[in-house]
């Protein structure tokens, strides 16, 4: 897609589709919809009176009216979309809306209009990331695809231009890294193996000028990743230990920022073997390394002064007769022992060896993402994803990012009383805790054995990472869920 600033009048714009946002002012008691359309120009007044004031349009979150040849103006067609309240937030999926709106129309091109009323580069940057996510289809592998990417999109403002110019840079890289963290996601476990997502990390890499490491198995036992080892063991696929810096020359020495995601490019549960139905779906178990990797590639184009750095552990969780099995014990980098009690539960295990090897390396603040449990899914639905922190500075960090990226996470505890759950009779630790209770908040205790006194963010994004069903402003698929949060968490620490 490309995108560019258009600075002509709005019925000046010759454009096969102008899309345009509109709001409902009415207050609740009020039983008329009072619908004001959020960019001002007389003609557009006139253009659109009668579908207004006929009571079919309601302005609805993402609701749409198509009005063809509107009068006087030089668009072949202007599109009303709905926002339910005025947000970047609602910018965002109105945007995504028009686009998917625009696709299966067989319109290439389209012109949106910044609405008026909030920041204008906030809103110019929540507007281009929605259009890019609303342009993304996971379909690569069908044979009849057609390809219905949009190839023009304007962006009509009369506001601050620089302003507005930032937006739109800003808001087709963090779109574009998150078309690309989707990409990655959607890929199947037999093509995007845990070497294929280190080749990939590391072409991205190259592109970006980011400095890229993949390691393999030897590394992991030089390292003493006995965690990590512990589920790559029991898989043909070598494991990849991807690690992707950061370094610019303009950044102080501190902090170092640690981003750490879980890579499983397929999860079976091992022994402790899952349930055939709905198995497949564990492809996407390396949506938190994916979001990483999306992060690192926004982060290199954006190039805060902070210094980063991104470990992906990516590995494949089989059984075989190399697995590890229930009742095993595994010595993780850190010098800790854990004891396997189940060993669907690898998330955690692999991310153990990342914290620490992320401290080793000098991080002084971590994040990690990770589709680690059902049960969070169970908690928190899929609506918000589940995020934990051991410090309060990190997590304020942690609540800017997210008011700017507009992904829902639900902050759950981590208080020392839920620690006897991963208490083990044989170890220092387990990797379940003794009931099935609390089970996010079960792995994130242990994953804090591993961050240890740095401060932490953890994300557990189970429930958000792929969408079984489209929105009108998204596919359905994989979501690249986190990766526009862990970026703003990134740029956070520069202020
Ligand atoms: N990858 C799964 C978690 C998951 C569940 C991701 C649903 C996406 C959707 C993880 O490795 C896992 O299997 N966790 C277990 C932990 C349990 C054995 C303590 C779970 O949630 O059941
Ligand atoms: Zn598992
Ligand atoms: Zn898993």
């Amino acid at each position: 897609m490309q995108t560019k600033f258009v600075s002509a009048k709005l019925d000046r714009i010759s454009s096969p589709l102008l899309v345009i946002f509109a709001l409902d002012t009415a207050d609740k008691k009020q039983k008329k919809p009072e619908i004001k359309l959020l960019t001002s120009n007389g003609p557009l007044g006139k253009a659109t009176s009668s579908i207004l004031s006929s009571g079919e349009f309601a302005a609805g979150s993402c609701e749409t009216v198509l009005l063809h040849d509107p009068d006087g103006f030089k668009a072949e067609r202007i599109l009303l979309v709905g926002v339910a309240k005025l947000t970047t937030a609602e910018v965002r999926k109105a945007a995504g809306a028009a686009v998917r709106f625009a696709k299966p129309r067989k319109l290439r091109e389209l012109t949106i209009a910044i609405p008026e009323g909030l920041d204008a580069l906030a809103a110019t940057k929540a507007l281009v990331e929605g259009a890019y996510i609303g342009d993304f289809d996971s379909d690569t592998y069908k044979s009849d695809r057609k390809d219905q990417s949009i190839e023009q999109l304007g962006v009509v403002g009369s506001g601050n231009q620089s302003a507005i110019e930032t937006g739109i840079r800003e808001g087709v890289i963090l779109g574009e890294a998150q078309n690309f963290t989707r990409s990655l996601v959607n890929e199947p476990g037999n093509i995007m193996t845990p070497a294929i997502l280190g080749e990939k990390a590391a072409e991205m890499c190259r592109q970006y000028g980011l400095g890229c490491e993949v390691y393999g198995a030897d590394k992991l036992k030089e390292l003493k990743m006995g965690a990590f080892w512990a589920v790559t063991k029991g898989s043909q696929e070598p494991p990849a230990l991807i690690v992707m810096t950061y370094e610019p020359k303009k950044a102080p020495a501190s902090p170092v920022l640690g981003l750490v995601g879980k890579g499983i490019t397929f999860d079976t549960g091992g022994i402790s073997i899952k349930p055939a139905d709905g198995m497949e779906k564990m492809k996407y178990d390396m949506a938190g390394g994916a979001a990483m990797i999306g992060a690192m590639r926004a982060i290199a184009q954006l190039k805060p002064a902070v210094r980063v750095i991104g470990i992906v552990c990516a590995a494949e969780n089989m059984p075989s007769g190399t697995a590890m099995k229930p009742g095993d014990v595994a010595i993780a980098m850190s010098g800790k022992s854990i004891e396997i009690v189940n060993t669907d539960a690898e998330g955690r295990l692999v991310l153990a060896d990342g914290l620490a090897y992320a401290r080793q390396l000098g991080a002084t603040h971590l994040i990690d993402a990770a589709t680690l449990t059902g049960a969070c899914v169970v908690a928190l639905g899929l609506v918000n994803a589940g995020c934990f922190a051991n410090d309060e500075d990190a997590y304020r960090h942690f609540t800017e990012a997210t008011e700017v990226s507009g992904e829902r996470f639900w902050r759950l505890p981590l208080e020392d009383d839920y620690k006897d759950q991963i208490k083990s009779g044989i170890a220092d630790i387990m990797n379940t805790g003794i009931s099935r209770w609390g089970g996010a908040i079960n792995a994130a205790m242990f994953l804090k054995e591993f961050a240890e006194d740095t401060p932490w963010i953890h994300l557990d994004i189970a429930g958000l990472a792929w969408s079984d069903d489209a929105k009108p402003w998204m596919a359905k698929g994989p979501s690249g869920i986190a990766m526009r949060s862990i970026t703003e968490w990134v740029r956070s620490y520069e202020k």
